[in-house]
């Protein structure tokens, strides 16, 4: 296969920032070039030296003067949700069942999820994000046509179909044994095909019985490297009622502990009212709690103390999400904007250098796939997002005083969208002008 050399400014981070002068936490090249070759990142660096390793025949894209980072990660999306976003709900549960159930429940048919996941990745492509962790609905055929299209278009995708028994429409519930059985076939069928990566995903306590949350410890004994998704601590109504249905559990966190659903492979989405004993609980067995800005802002939930978690002395794992379609953009930069106002009401800061972090390296730690993808080091995955920070006139014009790399970021995270974003590779070849 024929070499890629793109050209443009390089951006990717080494560790979590700091603070903003934090210049050891990433690398950047103002002329950078970046080999690819079957997929992967072959050379990273100033555009003279990568250059001179590139055979005769390469294919040369010139992005200057844009940035080049690593794709954007989404640690929490919902596959069926994609029409949900902008329903009308007072709160979480209302929206749920009013919405959100019924809606899922049309991923019986086949060629609904296969016509949804065409616009899904789209969707993703569109907005930079090359990897993202995913919920499909209750139904087997919703995670194969999640994990098709995921194998037709070469993305390192995670995902697994709800496991969910009570406490729902007929239509969406499955039973402990159904619920097993389907996730252990869908782990035959797709996990490590191409780049697919099946989680284990109980949707929540509310819509799990104590025997559907046995099965899915047994999967979780069998299957230890797989990821496990779920929702907690969103909302205090959703918070009550699960302690009701769990009264033997201390709190919300210990009824997932109690079936041994804790751990380092374990994404927590939300965590909003998290107790000290439960942030204890989630840091010392290195669980992920998946910050969910848009969504908590849109549904009410709440302002998820993100700083705080992090810089606890015994402190947590993060990850950062949209979480469509409770969540209100695709976009990673909209989120990570809301992520800032949130800090901002909270008296706490994040810094745009922070941010970035977050979206690559630091949501590629949160699913331990920083071997493979979240950064633009030699080896990796060549899932590349190309932005641009002058994507509209309203940009373009605040561009005109942007002076450090910092603000550049700022402004792309403050007004950026699908507009600013010029590429996206996946495996190495331009995705989102092929669209
Ligand atoms: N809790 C259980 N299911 C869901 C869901 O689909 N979205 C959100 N935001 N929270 C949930
Ligand atoms: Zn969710």
């Amino acid at each position: 296969m024929t070499h890629t050399l793109l050209r443009g400014r390089l951006l990717t981070f080494l560790r979590a920032p700091q603070e903003l002068g934090d210049t050891g936490s990433y690398l950047y090249e103002s002329d950078g070039g970046l080999l690819i070759k079957d997929g992967l990142i072959v050379a990273c660096g100033a555009y003279d030296k990568v250059s001179a390793k590139a055979p005769a025949d390469v294919v040369a894209v010139d992005h200057r003067p844009h940035l080049i980072m690593p794709g954007f990660i989404d640690t929490h999306v919902h596959f069926p949700q994609m029409q949900v976003i902008a329903s009308y709900a007072a709160n979480l549960l209302e929206w749920l069942n009013t919405y959100t159930f019924p809606e899922e429940c049309r991923f019986v048919e086949s060629a609904h999820a296969a016509r949804i996941a065409t616009h899904f990745y789209d969707e993703l492509v569109r907005h930079g994000t090359t990897t993202a962790v995913a919920y499909c609905s209750v139904h087997k055929a919703s995670a194969d046509a999640f994990f098709a299209e995921a194998l037709r278009r070469k993305m390192r995708m995670v995902g697994g179909k709800v496991m969910m028994d009570r406490n729902a429409p007929q239509g969406l519930l499955d039973t402990p044994q159904m619920g097993y059985d389907e996730t252990r076939q869908i782990i035959a069928e797709w996990h490590g095909k191409g780049r697919c990566h099946v989680a284990i995903t109980p949707r929540f306590a509310i819509t799990s019985t104590p025997a559907q949350m046995e099965a899915t410890q047994a999967l979780a004994r069998e299957f230890p490297d797989l990821h496990i998704q779920t929702h907690l601590s969103e909302n205090h109504d959703e918070i009550k009622f699960t302690c009701e249905l769990y009264p033997e559990a201390i709190d919300y966190t210990d009824v997932y502990a109690r079936y041994g659903l804790l751990g380092d492979r374990t994404l927590f989405g939300h965590c909003i009212h998290l107790s000290d004993r439960e942030a204890d609980a989630m840091s010392e067995t290195g669980s992920v709690a998946v910050h969910c800005p848009t969504s908590n802002l849109f549904l009410g939930s709440g302002l998820f103390p993100l700083k705080a978690l992090a810089r606890r002395e015994k402190s947590v794992r993060i990850g950062v999400a949209t979480d469509i379609g409770g969540g209100s953009s695709y976009s990673m930069l909209r989120t990570m904007d809301e992520a800032y106002k949130i800090q901002q009401l909270l008296g706490e800061r994040l810094n745009p250098l922070e941010s970035y972090y977050h979206m690559t390296l630091g949501n590629a730690r949160s699913l331990s796939l920083d071997d493979r993808i979240g950064t633009l080091d030699v080896g990796s995955d060549a899932d590349i997002v190309v932005l641009n920070a002058a994507a509209t006139p309203a940009m373009a014009l605040k561009m005109e005083v942007v002076k450090t790399l910092p603000e550049e970021l700022f402004l792309l995270q403050t007004m950026g969208d699908d507009r600013a974003i010029v590429e996206t590779y996946v495996s190495g070849v331009a995705a989102k002008s092929t669209i």
